[in-house]
């Protein structure tokens, strides 16, 4: 399932307001369009001053449908140094790529510590259109397209380091799940990084120099690739669709206060977790669908799988797509209109403690050696704890949610996310210290 931009960027609604705006003027005298979009870019963090002409020559064929192309997003960057790390609040890339690392055996704090400074150092330079050290090319990193890498620390790493007290509890005890058909392949690592742009030759460039700068300190477990609708598709902020055509992360948490609550951890002052104040919590599962049969179900069977329609996402019980389903609501008949087993109904929270913010990704990786397609989904969550979020949630779905007859757990791992960084630190400071 992936998730409606939860913090919608404010400077990308400005982008695409004034290029519409541009495009308008645009369509009455060039010089005045062209203008226009070059203060939109400008506006929307340009980093090469040529976009405003290239995107003017763009949009000079005169035809209206061009209007589109003057919203380029290319040199959009997402900040890096902040209270909280880019790439879980920030509003839903494209593309995302996820790696599991192990650290080498033996890696003592000084060599993570050295690990997680040069990470940091890449991850501010790429995600703001910058090479890393030492590379010799300009211009791969130039266009970041909202670039995000976000870290996360496994078990592992808190035991390399010789501080397994200061790994989150369910981070180092997760449980397994009664439906869980899990492949090693798809295990627990020591470190998470996950990138994140709109557009995948950033992504790949990025994730290069990450792996380059990884390998010396351990070696890479799996690499998962996953993508939402692209952007450009619909309007910013429209909620993607999954595999099985269903709009998905509809129900994410909204107000800007409720999701801090959601997804920061909150520590209140337990000397071994202090480190993770303004971090969080993130779960990253494997989920194999087998779509072979959903695709010959009749469109009213779907809907009473999820408990939301399929065209538009709106809840079964009536609304719009946002709102919450209502889990009670009785047809003329007295039955409960959401089936007990239907997939959004049994996750729905049943406390605050059990929010997530889903931002999870789409996959399709070729073909299986039976012939059938590899594909599913990413499910990636943020929380502020697992324990009252994502386990008691899986727990609820795991013997009888509808879905299961189509989607197959294959992957699972759990990670601690340090809080985001001041210029001058790294990410991981608060934890590993210097
Ligand atoms: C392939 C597997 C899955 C698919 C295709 C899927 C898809 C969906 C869809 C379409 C919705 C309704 C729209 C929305 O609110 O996003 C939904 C809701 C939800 N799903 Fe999933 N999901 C999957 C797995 C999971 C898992 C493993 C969990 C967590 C244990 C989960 C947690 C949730 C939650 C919390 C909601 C919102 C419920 C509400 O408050 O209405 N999902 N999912």
């Amino acid at each position: 399932m992936n998730t409606t931009p939860p913090v919608d960027s404010g400077a990308d609604r400005a982008l695409t307001r004034r290029a519409l705006l541009g495009g308008g003027a645009l369509l009455g005298g060039t010089a005045l369009g062209g203008a226009v979009v070059g203060h939109a870019a400008a506006a929307h963090g340009v980093l090469n001053p040529a976009v405003g002409s290239a995107v003017g020559s763009a949009a000079s064929g005169a035809n209206p449908l061009s209007m589109d192309l003057m919203a380029l997003h290319g040199q959009s960057a997402e900040p890096f140094y902040g209270a909280h790390q880019a790439g879980i609040l920030t509003g839903q890339q494209a593309h995302g790529e996820f790696l599991g690392i192990n650290l080498s055996p033996g890696s003592p704090r000084a060599r993570v510590i050295t690990l997680m400074e040069m990470l940091t150092d890449d991850a501010a330079r790429l995600t703001q259109g910058e090479p890393t050290l030492g590379a010799l090319e300009q211009f791969p990193a130039g266009l970041p397209s909202r670039l995000t890498i976000t870290f996360g620390f496994g078990p592992g790493l808190f035991a390399a380091i010789g501080a397994p007290a200061k790994c989150p509890p369910m981070v180092a005890t997760f449980p397994a799940f009664s439906s869980d058909r899990l492949l090693p392949q798809w295990g627990q690592t020591d470190l998470l990084i996950q990138l994140c742009a709109d557009d995948p030759i950033t992504l790949a460039y990025a994730a290069r120099r990450i792996i380059r700068d990884v390998v010396p300190f351990g070696t890479i477990a799996w690499t998962q690739r996953g993508f939402v609708n692209a952007r450009g598709t619909e309007t910013d902020g429209t909620t993607s669709r999954n595999l099985m055509g269903m709009r998905d992360g509809s129900a994410n948490e909204k107000d800007p206060r409720q999701i801090a609550d959601v997804v920061w951890s909150r520590t209140a002052g337990d000397k071994n977790l202090s480190w993770l104040d303004g971090g969080s919590q993130v779960v990253v599962r494997r989920i194999r669908m087998d779509l072979t049969t959903w695709d010959d179900l009749e469109t009213d069977a779907k809907e009473v799988a999820f408990g939301r329609r399929f065209a538009d996402g709106t809840p079964l019980t009536g609304g719009a797509e946002r709102d919450q389903i209502d889990r009670a609501k009785k047809d003329k008949d007295g039955f409960t209109i959401i089936a007990p087993n239907a997939h959004a109904g049994l996750a729905q929270p049943r406390n605050a403690g059990e929010r997530m913010l889903r931002r999870a990704y789409n996959y399709s990786d070729g073909t299986t050696a039976d012939g059938r397609q590899d594909e599913g989904l990413i499910f990636v969550a943020y929380q502020s704890d697992l324990a009252t979020a994502f386990v008691p949630v899986q727990r609820r779905l795991a013997p009888v949610d509808a879905l299961n007859t189509w989607t197959t757990h294959v992957g699972s791992a759990v990670y601690a996310v340090p809080p985001g960084v001041q210029e001058g630190s790294y990410i991981g400071a608060t934890l590993l210290g210097r």
